[in-house]
């Protein structure tokens, strides 16, 4: 796989989505992240429509259910042809494998989301009762992920060196939280340039605000992508 510059879609309406599209040249080569709140909203024929104007989809729903449920939802899911798809790595072995046996018939990659960016160490011990450090918590996801199937993870750019020291180097990460120099963090923590995610091993990056708040978003997806390649 191409290492990508994903674009998150975080959109309140199907309508600014397609407006802010619009100023792409026909032949970019976008791949798009669909989460919860849109497709909620949209549902399955937005992705439907967007895979039919060839973009490639990053479907972020998060799975976490019994194992059973999760195949079932995969083996639906498998049908869509888009690129990759989320699970949580703390649904446990079982899910995991079962979700990788649900999308069996196609290419979809089977990622897993290790701890969510939003929880820090306080909330690991005190509400989650997990006695670990944070990354021996992501890295401990990140093998149980590796050791039943999945493609790779979710993580951090920072936590890139130490996810693939448990996995392997094919193990995708694929990271969020990149924030050029010259733009603002916002609520995101642990932050990277996409420059730095690239010299972290990074395979993919996620990036939302920095392109679709842009008062250019094609310039800045192009600044980035430069930046990145
Ligand atoms: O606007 P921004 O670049 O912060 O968007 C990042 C995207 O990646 C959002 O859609 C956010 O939900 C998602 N994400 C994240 N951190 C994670 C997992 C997903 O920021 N750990």
């Amino acid at each position: 796989m191409d290492k990508p510059v994903i674009v998150a879609l975080d959109f309140a309406d199907d309508f600014e989505c397609i407006q802010f599209l619009s100023q792409f040249p026909k032949d970019t080569d976008l791949f798009l992240k669909i989460g919860l709140e849109m497709f909620c909203q949209f549902g399955y024929p937005f992705v439907r429509s967007l895979r039919n104007r060839g973009y490639k989809i990053f479907l972020d729903l998060k799975l976490h259910d019994i194992p059973n449920t999760v195949k079932r939802t995969c083996e639906m899911i498998d049908k869509w042809d888009v690129q990759m798809l989320t699970v949580h790595a703390s649904g446990g072995s079982e899910m995991i494998a079962a979700a990788k046996k649900g999308l069996a018939d196609s290419n979809t990659k089977l990622l897993a989301v290790t701890q969510l960016t939003s929880l820090g160490q306080t909330e690991l011990e005190d509400e989650l009762q997990i006695p670990l450090k944070s990354q021996d918590y992501v890295t401990h996801l990140a093998k149980l992920a590796y050791d039943n199937g999945a493609d790779g993870v979710i993580s951090s750019a920072l936590e890139v060196p130490m996810i693939k020291d448990v996995t392997g180097p094919e193990f995708l990460c694929i990271t969020p939280g990149i924030r050029p120099k010259s733009s603002q963090v916002g609520d995101q923590k642990r932050v990277a340039t996409p420059s730095q995610a690239r010299e972290l091993g990074s395979d993919g990056i996620v990036v939302g605000r920095p392109i679709t708040q842009a008062n250019d978003g094609f310039f800045a997806y192009k600044d980035i992508y430069q930046e990145w390649k």
